[in-house]
């Protein structure tokens, strides 16, 4: 049996709510072990709907949110792939500019800074948020980091705000992409 352990980080983005059934449990299936970190935001949201003791449940291990107070250790194992799923507009550019406000952030950030693990982004976002004057500068400087950004028409085609067509999220295209990635025998692949 594998021992990938994947570092999900999740946001306050569509889809958040079905990471469980969509991403979680079925990134066990493929024998990754799935340690998950949310924004403040997001655990307010998976706090609300019950979804985070579901998570802990099926993980086996603590969903957190906040961040441990100094003398405690990390509640979960080395990570041998980082997943940030969903991101909002609002994490992907605090990713970019290295703002480590959050648990979730501390360490995605530190992840994209040490360049020793993949770090995945599947951005959820609409056409409003990519028309940002911002947005172009926050991506350029996550590729150049070696982020792997899950973007475009075939990942997600972009809708102007409040007019999606209730679409889901790719996540059998997204849970491809992480295997390839590392696969589940042997380290990182370096053609993706
Ligand atoms: C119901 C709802 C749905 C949202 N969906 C999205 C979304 O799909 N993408 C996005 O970038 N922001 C979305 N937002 C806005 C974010 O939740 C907001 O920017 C938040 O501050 C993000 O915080 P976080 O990045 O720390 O999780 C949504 C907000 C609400 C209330």
């Amino acid at each position: 049996m594998s021992t990938r352990t994947l570092g999900l980080v999740a946001s306050a983005a569509g889809g958040l709510e079905r990471i469980r059934s969509s991403l979680v449990e079925p990134a066990i299936a493929r024998g990754w072990r799935v340690a998950v970190t949310l924004t403040p935001t997001a655990g307010t949201w998976l706090e609300a709907n019950g979804e985070r003791t579901r998570i802990e449940q099926v993980t086996g291990l603590p969903c957190r949110v906040a961040p441990r107070l100094p003398d405690e250790s990390s509640p979960h194992p080395p990570i041998d792939c980082y997943l940030v799923c969903p991101a909002s507009a609002n994490t992907v550019a605090k990713m970019a500019l290295g703002l480590a406000d959050n648990q979730a952030l501390t360490t995605v950030c530190e992840a994209i800074g040490s360049r020793v693990v993949p770090v995945v982004v599947f951005p959820r976002i609409n056409a409003a948020h990519a028309r940002h004057p911002a947005w172009d500068s926050h991506i350029g400087a996550l590729q150049r980091a070696g982020v792997h950004l899950l973007l475009g028409e075939d990942y997600w085609p972009l809708h102007e705000p409040r007019s999606a067509p209730g679409k889901d999220l790719p996540w059998g295209k997204i849970l491809d992409t992480i295997d390839r990635i590392v696969p589940a025998h042997g380290g990182p692949s370096s053609t993706d």
